[in-house]
């Protein structure tokens, strides 16, 4: 990784995403599969097919999901491809990018930054209101059609020879005006009723996918929403915006919290003394302007009745991000947004404490209320069942899916959950927050939470604390080029957005892999340049390939603009693009090239 290379030098420029249209897409998945054993970069060894004898389903306010994970809010559930890269590696459940009225906003660049627990400054989404929709919609006909896929039914079939069911839940902010605004409420009718999109977008199906254009496809996207109360969310305006989605657009909601709920005091405590994170400085303000515990605990029981009062159900989720001072200096803003591994420990202290305040009201081992618990909090392979056992559903996850494996996370995460489970002599959920209940109170505890979080906090934090979490992504001295690297794949695992592919080397060296970048995918968040060992940002150094002739010509630097035909075209005036143009060209042609199967 590199801190002074010329990368940096797109702070300030930053290139909006333009999503790729349904025909790249399949036409992407058909030859990718066809060709390399692969959807989207991700190998179908890495494809999570369900386990016959355990059931890992659960109910999200009421509606099946087979397994209880999926991407939260982010980075890896903002484009089509994102979702059929999480559903592939076993998610059912699906926190949507959180969408908002300022939806032209330009983010800082590098916003990323996962070199050893999380931080980030990606405070918006990134596309308009209605290319989101767009997206969402063309994600969930992706899922309808990959779950009919014949070819693919091996790889992620359960015993009923379906996938299972998903849902996808949307995520609004930040404010009632926004909220209430017609351009986010024709969003929210939109997933709603997305008939028209659909039909729309019905003609972009390619061949061999064909038979699906008269598909019966799923048109209610969704009808659960999770309201994000971060960045500058008015506390006061948490109950009418909640109330608002009930009674206008007939939802359940979940009001996603904050860590700041738990008190300065409490989370400077935990994360400076306890987990020894002498590092981060907790941004004392944000918690005076943020909802305050009494007032949260108030207000969970009255949303509750007021939801069930109009016939909805109501959930918490915890929590989102940390806000903290911005002293590593490694991304620009004076705040950045922590998560990972002590989010963990606050978010399940969180959870102890408002089950205390709040016994019997929560949907938890010990509590039996009717509050669903949705937690993403530094979850991993290692605490996922743990996790659970808390009783919380789903368990999302951000910072995991952006260390090197990415997507690939997902069905190892299942596995050692099925194992646990498998372990204990118990064949779902349910059966396994039971055993987890009972071995608490034998130990003295009221519930899986209070025992889960005495441990945490009982063994010095480890694997929390700084201590356990200082080790850096691995670096060489050798300056990246545009072609030849040490070829770790890591661009293109730890991308959210799957810009990186690779292709096989020409000639001189088979054995090894180019890597190129779908520069219209790519919003250079600075991740892949975390972990790239090699000296050089890959999102500016590797060829940079465009497919659509405007957004070409507007952008500057190295390009390639690669013609319906496969013909590539350099960036005029440009002499390095000029010159490996014909390399390009040559790389694309050969067979495990041309990943969108652009020239066959
Ligand atoms: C890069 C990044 C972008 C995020 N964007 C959003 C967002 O748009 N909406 C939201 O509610 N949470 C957002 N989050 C918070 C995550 O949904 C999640 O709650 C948090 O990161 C804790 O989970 P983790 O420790 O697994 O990352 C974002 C987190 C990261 C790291």
């Amino acid at each position: 990784m590199n801190l002074n290379h010329p990368g940096h030098a797109h702070v300030g420029d930053s290139p909006p995403l333009t999503p790729m249209s349904l025909t790249y897409l399949l036409g992407r998945v058909n030859h990718e599969f066809e060709s390399r054993n692969r959807i989207f970069d991700l190998p179908t060894g890495r494809f999570w097919s369900p386990d016959d004898d355990i059931d890992l389903g659960f109910d999200f306010l009421g509606r099946p999901a087979a397994t209880p994970i999926g991407p939260a809010a982010g980075p890896h559930s903002q484009l089509a491809q994102n979702i059929v890269l999480a559903w592939l590696g076993g998610s059912r459940l699906f926190e949507l990018k959180t969408v908002q009225i300022l939806d032209q906003l330009e983010i800082a660049r590098p916003c990323i930054d996962m070199q050893t627990i999380g931080y980030n400054i990606e405070w918006s989404q990134e596309l308009s209101l209605a290319q989101s929709l767009t997206e969402y919609v063309k994600a969930s006909m992706l899922l309808d059609i990959l779950g009919r896929w014949e070819p693919l039914t091996r790889h992620v079939a359960g015993p009923d020879g379906t996938p299972g069911p998903h849902v996808l839940d949307m995520s609004v902010g930040y404010d009632l005006a926004g909220i209430s605004n017609e351009r986010v409420a024709a969003f929210i009718r939109g997933m709603h009723d997305a008939r028209a999109e659909i039909d729309r977008l019905r003609a972009d199906i390619p061949e061999p996918f064909s038979q699906f254009r008269d598909l019966d496809f799923t048109t209610a996207l969704s009808n659960t929403l999770t309201l994000s109360t971060f960045h500058g969310c008015p506390p006061e305006e948490i109950e009418q915006i909640t109330k608002h989605l009930i009674d206008v657009h007939d939802l359940d909601v979940i009001v996603k919290l904050n860590p700041t709920l738990l008190g300065y005091d409490t989370v400077r405590a935990i994360v400076n003394d306890e987990l020894g994170y002498d590092d981060v400085s907790v941004k004392e303000r944000a918690f005076a302007e943020d909802l305050q515990f009494d007032r949260g605990v108030e207000l969970i029981g009255e949303l509750n009745t007021y939801a069930k009062d109009r016939g909805h159900r109501f959930g918490i989720k915890l929590t989102n991000t940390l806000v903290v001072d911005n002293i590593k200096g490694w991304m620009p803003e004076d705040t950045m947004y922590l998560s990972g591994p002590p989010l963990h420990v606050l978010a399940s202290s969180l959870l102890d404490r408002l089950a205390t305040a709040l016994p019997g009201v929560f949907d938890i081992p010990g509590h039996d209320g009717d509050i669903m618990v949705s937690f993403s909090a530094g979850v991993n392979r290692d605490n996922l069942a743990d996790t659970l056992a808390m009783g919380v559903n789903p368990a999302t996850v951000c910072s995991d899916l952006l260390k090197p494996g990415g997507y690939g996370r997902l069905a190892p995460m299942l596995k050692s959950l099925t194992t646990a489970l498998g372990e204990a002599g118990v064949d779902s959920l349910g059966r396994w927050r039971a055993v987890c209940q009972e071995a608490a109170e034998t130990e003295g505890f009221t519930s899986t939470v209070g025992h889960y979080v005495h441990r945490l906090r009982s063994e010095g934090g480890q694997p929390y604390s700084r201590e356990a979490n200082t080790k850096r992504p691995r670096e060489v001295d050798n300056e990246l080029e545009m072609f030849g690297c040490v070829a770790c794949n890591f661009c293109i695992t730890v991308c959210p957005n799957d810009a990186f592919f690779s292709i096989p080397s020409l000639d001189d060296q088979p054995d090894r892999q180019q890597y190129l970048v779908w520069a219209e995918l790519c919003n250079e968040c600075g991740n892949c340049m975390t972990f790239c060992p090699e000296t050089g940002d890959p999102a500016v150094v590797k060829p940079r390939l465009f497919v659509d002739p405007e957004v070409f010509a507007a952008r500057t630097g190295q390009g390639f603009l690669i013609e319906p035909d496969g013909s590539v075209t350099a960036r005029p005036g440009d002499i390095e693009s000029e010159e490996a143009a014909p390399v390009v060209a040559r790389l694309l042609r050969s067979p495990a090239g041309d990943p969108m199967g652009l020239t066959s």
